[in-house]
């Protein structure tokens, strides 16, 4: 459930006509719900209810300060995967004990700034960085919590290029050698092993991979336990899908999701740890868009936009679908046509979605993508020299823009001319 509806004819966030704020801010624009944002963290936390745990947004979905702001004053802790994040992540005031830090590739400065600002732990997904890590800690004089980020080798049914639980993927250690891994870790000065983390990939609609990684999570505790490591938190990962389609079965809710998580690693005693990003802010955020042109092509029309693939990636990078709606409400009996929608950008790519259905549009008309709020306005770029897309925050009646549209000059000026040019 999200709170963007239709209201006298007029899409809305919450009390808010989104036409007022495409009015007043300009399009593309970005548009977040907070009730909706408030709505989805809470369904984690009741989903953990049951036991001690922190519910570590992750940030690679919506790094907007103000998103983490609002999600860190309700408690929440945050997942990293750079020291961007991580400086986003303090800046929103979230303190260092609620900040874990993964990533394949942390280098010597991000493990040293998280160790001076605070850090919960660090999910180590490889030797050579436990090494360089305990090298690091050891010098500043402290000790890193860490958990070792294990692959489980399970099929996680989901878009191969956000699988990561397979063992041909780049993420972890393989299950199969965790035991010496985690030997390794028990022995290197700088570093304090607190537990086990797995994350095997994003919009999991099926809860059976989730069961089986847990599964082979719970196992692994009681080996590691037995010979002698102190295991006291587990790190579930992220990955809970989210309808992009109003019309398809839904996948399953963060309740029945924290259910398997009682029944596979529940009797461990383990404090747990989450990491949704995209079920928190996916569907709590849209892009709205005007329509620039409506062309007539050969058997079909093209409904030509101000957003683009540099404003929303996912349908070029992954073929992804993002409902398209009018926010004019279409009226009873109204006659929906075949649209090609696509954006300005000069490749064929930049096609949002073939035959989309949708009443007959002009020149002015507004339409939002939905389901846009996670993986959208962090995964923009200014590629054709196209600003980056504005992002704006609603709550109740009131808005408030909590990223601006860079100017051309602004873009122009971050570039600098050499002195022999
Ligand atoms: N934890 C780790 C270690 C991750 O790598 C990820 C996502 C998450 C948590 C959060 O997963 P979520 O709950 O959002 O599924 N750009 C892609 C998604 C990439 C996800 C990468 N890792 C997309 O637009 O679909």
């Amino acid at each position: 459930m999200d709170h963007f509806n239709y209201r006298d004819g007029r899409l809305h966030a919450e009390d808010v006509p989104l036409a007022r704020i495409a009015t007043e801010v300009g399009t593309p624009v970005y548009i977040y719900s907070a009730a909706t944002l408030t709505r989805h963290f809470g369904l984690f936390r009741q989903a953990l209810a049951w036991t001690d745990h922190l519910v570590c947004f992750a940030v690679k979905a919506n790094s907007n300060l103000a998103v983490l702001k609002l999600l860190g004053d309700l408690g929440a802790g945050m997942d990293v995967v750079s020291g961007g994040e991580y400086a986003r992540a303090k800046a929103a005031g979230v303190p260092g004990e609620r900040i874990v830090f993964s990533g394949v590739g942390k280098t010597p400065a991000e493990m040293r700034q998280a160790l001076e600002g605070g850090i919960r732990q660090f999910n180590v997904e490889s030797e050579p960085e436990l090494a360089v890590l305990s090298e690091i800690a050891a010098g500043m004089g402290l000790e890193a919590p860490i958990a070792i980020r294990v692959n489980p080798d399970v099929d996680a049914k989901t878009h191969e290029k956000i699988a990561t639980g397979k063992s041909e993927n780049k993420f972890g250690i393989p299950i199969a050698r965790a035991r010496e891994v985690y030997a390794q870790a028990a022995a290197l000065p700088g570093i304090r092993v607190v537990g086990v983390d797995m994350h095997i990939g994003s919009q999991l609609t099926d809860l059976d991979p989730f069961r089986q990684a847990y599964t082979k999570m719970a196992g692994l505790v009681c080996t590691l336990r037995t010979e002698g490591h102190t295991i006291t938190r587990l790190d579930m990962g992220g990955g809970l899908g989210i309808p992009y389609r109003r019309d398809n079965s839904a996948p399953p809710l963060p309740i029945e999701y924290g259910e398997v998580i009682r029944e596979t690693v529940g009797d461990l005693g383990c404090e747990i740890e989450i990491e949704p990003g995209r079920n928190i802010v996916g569907n709590a955020g849209l892009l709205v868009s005007q329509v620039i042109y409506v062309k007539e092509g050969e058997g079909r029309d093209f409904l030509i936009l101000d957003s683009a693939m540099n404003d929303l990636l996912r349908p070029a990078m992954y073929g992804a679908h993002h409902d398209i709606v009018p926010l004019a409400e279409p009226s009873v009996g109204a006659e929906f046509r075949p649209y090609d929608v696509v954006g300005p950008v000069c490749e064929t790519g930049d096609t949002f979605q073939k035959g989309a259905s949708l009443p007959a549009l002009a020149a002015g008309d507004l339409i939002a993508f939905r389901s846009a709020g996670a993986y959208g306005a962090v995964m923009a770029s200014e590629y054709n020299t196209r600003p980056l897309v504005p992002e704006v925050l609603v709550s109740g009646d009131q808005f408030a823009v909590i990223r601006a549209r860079p100017t051309i000059d602004e873009i122009l000026s971050r570039d600098t001319m050499p002195a022999w040019l």
